[in-house]
């Protein structure tokens, strides 16, 4: 199998980790020879209810035995898609009430930026330096990371970047500026919280200016600061809330949330403004609404909050400089590239799964599965320290 990985499966990276998975379960992945992996990572903030949860197998299961893709996007009444919809709207402010699903984070970040222009008529996007929102060409052309697009130039054209916390860059926002684009707290940059208003201040100068705000909750989205969605903890309501990866709860999903007067200008002018074949997938939105459901009804948004202070606890060493992130998106910086590589792949060997972050090459990912046990927790964190001793 490893070989055939290499030779038939396209890579991204020299260095896979290319641990081949048997099965996985609750907060645990197992190899090929049933060696178990504590689940430090959940998927890059995917696994929002752990590996295989129960309510999202049986929701995935009846639907199976319902209906699969019967026809595009938005053309017939789907049960799961209105649902989840309908969910979301439920417990999001009253601006943002109606839902787009997509099939990935990225398109619904594509789709999001189209809304924008279409309802402003500009075309300028701002969006922040060391942003992540996905890979393909729009979400690439607002990458804050010059040496990771360079190669896939020309890209869109009239997107600027400002510096994300920093409130003297937000004169650049102007009467041009169809939509300001940010990750609520930045994940590839480092997990990098908004401070002093700065969310609040982006707000008001979008008011000012006419521009709408685009948040990207694709990764802090559905429970994982402690809040449904991280906005929610920094006082800021954005136009359009781009959210994905977590909703899904393990399976492929994004969305693109705004008020019934936006979403409707992609009715016409022109008509079909944003159309997509899978998106809104009968059995992925039955899983996503599974997953959402259990989020809003259980405590798993105050565990949250919970674990990360266990974890702060947990994770003291001289090698972890800061601890950056919020609930369970948090970030263990060492003082170089090197240390934090050896812990990766060091506590792969110990069986914890840990990953790095895009543009931060100091940063440990731990993002867990939301519903990891304290138990686990303090297991993952006492590998991490011990991996850190011997360094
Ligand atoms: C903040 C953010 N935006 C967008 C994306 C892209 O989502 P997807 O990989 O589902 O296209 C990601 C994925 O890592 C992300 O973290």
């Amino acid at each position: 199998m490893t070989s055939d990985f290499f030779t038939y499966q396209a890579q991204t990276s020299e260095n896979p980790l290319a641990m081949e998975v048997s099965h996985a379960n609750g907060s645990y992945i197992y190899d090929s020879k049933n060696k178990a992996y504590l689940d430090f990572v959940a998927g890059v903030s995917a696994c929002t209810l752990g590996h295989k949860h129960p309510k999202v197998v049986s929701a995935i299961k009846e639907q199976l035995d319902r209906y699969l893709h019967v026809m595009v996007y938005g053309e017939y009444i789907q049960e799961p898609a209105v649902n989840l919809a309908k969910l979301l709207a439920k417990h999001l402010p009253e601006s943002l009430n109606k839902t787009y699903l997509t099939n990935s984070g990225t398109e619904a970040i594509e789709g999001a930026l189209k809304l924008a222009k279409r309802a402003t008529g500009r075309s300028q996007i701002i969006a922040a330096k060391h942003a992540y929102h996905g890979n393909t060409m729009g979400s690439m052309s607002i990458m804050g990371f010059e040496e990771r697009k360079q190669a896939f130039r020309p890209l869109l054209p009239d997107v600027s970047f400002i510096t994300f916390n920093d409130n003297s860059d937000l004169k650049n926002i102007t009467t041009k500026t169809a939509c300001v684009i940010l990750e609520t707290i930045q994940g590839g940059a480092g997990f990098i919280e908004p401070k002093n208003n700065y969310l609040e201040n982006v707000r008001k100068r979008c008011d000012q200016v006419g521009a709408l705000l685009i948040l990207d909750e694709i990764q802090p989205g559905v429970g994982r600061t402690g809040k449904l969605f991280g906005f929610e903890n920094y006082n800021c309501i954005p136009d359009i809330l781009v959210s994905g990866k977590g909703l899904g709860g393990g399976m492929p999903i994004g969305a693109f949330t705004a008020s019934t007067k936006l979403m409707d200008l992609l009715q016409d002018n022109p008509k079909f403004g944003h159309i997509t074949t899978f998106g809104g997938h009968p059995v992925i939105a039955a899983a996503a609404y599974a997953t959402l459901k259990e989020v809003v009804e259980s405590d798993l948004m105050q565990q949250a909050i919970e674990k990360e202070a266990l974890v702060r606890k947990h994770l003291k060493h001289p090698l972890i400089t800061e601890i950056r992130g919020k609930g369970l998106m948090l970030a263990a910086l060492t003082p170089s590239a090197d240390i934090t590589n050896n812990v990766v792949l060091k506590a792969q060997d110990n069986g914890l799964i840990l990953f790095w972050l895009l543009f931060e090459p100091k940063a440990i990912r731990i993002t867990p599965p939301l519903t990891i046990s304290n138990e686990e927790l303090i297991e993952g964190c006492k590998i991490i320290t011990d991996i850190l001793d011997t360094l």
